[in-house]
């Protein structure tokens, strides 16, 4: 038997499939010191197995699997709240003045210290991470990510047209900026480097080609992108690339698409892109706030499940509005409501298995995290809400563990996340954060 050193006594959810959740009242969760969950059972049956351990008793709380955002920008934190435009003008007016600003490396490394806090505070401890256009940039989100242990997949982000001048590369310059980047980071404790061309708009040909030379150098790289999120952008994409089927093949037709891509948005598809994107296993990162803040759309998640596209939730924090996935979860269920009949009805467990076990899948993790199944990593959130919030009354008076974990998706925000772990280490407790790895300013 491996060592283990902390049996966790909790009110526990978790969503081993789509299909409903799992909750036991008095779970007990035997972990580690390799932060790795060794047994799982009722709190009697593991307590009595492990006697020399040390208990730690969360049922004040509720304890879900750290939640995963497959889409988030981290340029973008200060500018979360310009509401009121589309895609392309928020981003000329909002977003790529910001991202310019961190050709600065500190001020890079200032936004890196926010965008990781903000992650930890929202309880998410993965995610898939829109870089900078900026390599020094990248360096210092990776650098804060890796002082709290979190699971961070990320890299340079790519475009040589369309966008200010200072965000433009060339083909050559994005290769070896990304070669350079991956060998420090790509595999490094729990980072991962990302191959990410802005939007096929500001990418083109000869961008997209030195990508796939990434991707063939970089064993186990994964591919992000945006897609069809804005009817604007997507005619525009398909006057610039009139030999291509449509937005997906911008990408497919470079080899860019498989079983490690997510593509953000997806809002306006083709039926044979969704056929696309089943058959290379791509993941479609839903973000449902930023949709309806830019009013770029209803998501289509009933064809997306029909087609057999995986689906998992993304924040796309800055026009997304915060970093909370149970916000996302919850704006997800509303576009679906919206939708009519033409919408998925989403139960909470499904808003759970969303936020969590599908986000774990959609970036390769699932024998990692996503549940509390034994041989997986203890990743973990315990919400406690502060005494007399609708959130706490709510979950005293919960008829029902599904009423309660659908109070969690209506109510639950960031000042509810109590505790944070990655791979069994507590890294947030009470609210405030715990580095593994001291601050150091260049
Ligand atoms: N498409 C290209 N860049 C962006 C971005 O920063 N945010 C969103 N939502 N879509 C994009
Ligand atoms: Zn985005």
């Amino acid at each position: 038997m491996r060592p283990t050193e902390v049996v966790y006594r909790a009110r526990a959810f978790d969503t081993p499939d789509d299909s409903g959740f799992r909750y036991d009242d008095d779970l007990g969760l035997a972990v580690s010191s390799e932060g790795v969950i060794t047994a799982r059972g009722a709190f009697a049956s593991v307590s009595a197995d492990h006697p020399d351990a040390t208990v730690i008793d969360l049922r004040s709380g509720i304890l879900l699997p750290g939640l995963v955002d497959t889409h988030v920008h981290f340029p973008q934190v200060r500018v979360i709240g310009a509401l009121g435009m589309p895609l392309l003008e928020w981003l000329e007016r909002c977003a790529l003045p910001e991202e310019q600003r961190l050709a600065d490396a500190g001020y890079a490394a200032a936004i890196a210290g926010e965008f990781v806090a903000s992650l930890i505070a929202a309880g998410t401890t993965t995610s898939l991470v829109f870089g900078s256009h900026f390599a020094p940039a990248v360096d210092a989100l990776f650098t804060e990510a890796s002082r709290f242990g979190l699971r961070v997949t990320s890299g340079l982000v790519v475009s040589d047209r369309m966008l200010p001048e200072p965000l433009l590369t060339t083909p050559e310059r994005a290769h070896s900026e990304a070669l350079d980047l991956a060998s420090r980071w790509h595999g490094k404790d729990r980072a991962r480097y990302a191959v990410t061309p802005r939007f096929s708009l500001s990418a083109s040909d000869p961008i997209l080609e030195a990508c796939a030379a990434v991707m063939a150098d970089v064993e186990g790289a994964f591919f992000t992108s945006h897609v069809n999120e804005n009817p604007a952008e997507v005619a525009t994409v398909a006057g610039q690339f009139p030999d291509r089927s449509g937005y997906v093949d911008t990408y497919d037709h470079h080899g860019l698409l498989g079983v490690r891509s997510v593509l953000a948005h997806n809002v306006h598809p083709q039926d044979s892109e969704l056929a696309v994107l089943a058959h290379r296993r791509t993941a479609i990162a839903h973000c449902p706030s930023s949709n309806s803040a830019l009013g770029s759309g209803l998501f289509r998640l009933r064809e997306h499940a029909a087609a057999g596209v995986p689906v998992a939730l993304g924040s796309d924090v800055g026009a997304g509005t915060g970093f909370s996935l149970f916000k996302e979860g919850l704006q997800a269920y509303f576009v679906q409501r919206l939708l009519g009949d033409d919408g998925l009805a989403l139960t909470p467990a499904h808003l759970l298995h969303l936020a969590t076990a599908a986000g774990a899948a959609a970036l390769g993790l699932s024998d990692v995290i996503g549940t509390f199944d034994v041989g997986k990593e203890f990743d973990a959130i315990c919400l406690r809400p502060p005494a007399g919030t609708a959130l706490d009354i709510g979950l005293r008076h919960a008829g029902s563990p599904d009423e309660a974990l659908g109070k969690v998706f209506a109510l639950a925000s960031d000042a509810d996340v109590a505790d944070v772990w990655v791979g069994g280490t507590q890294i947030a407790s009470g609210g405030f954060l715990r580095a593994l790895s001291p601050l150091r300013r260049g």
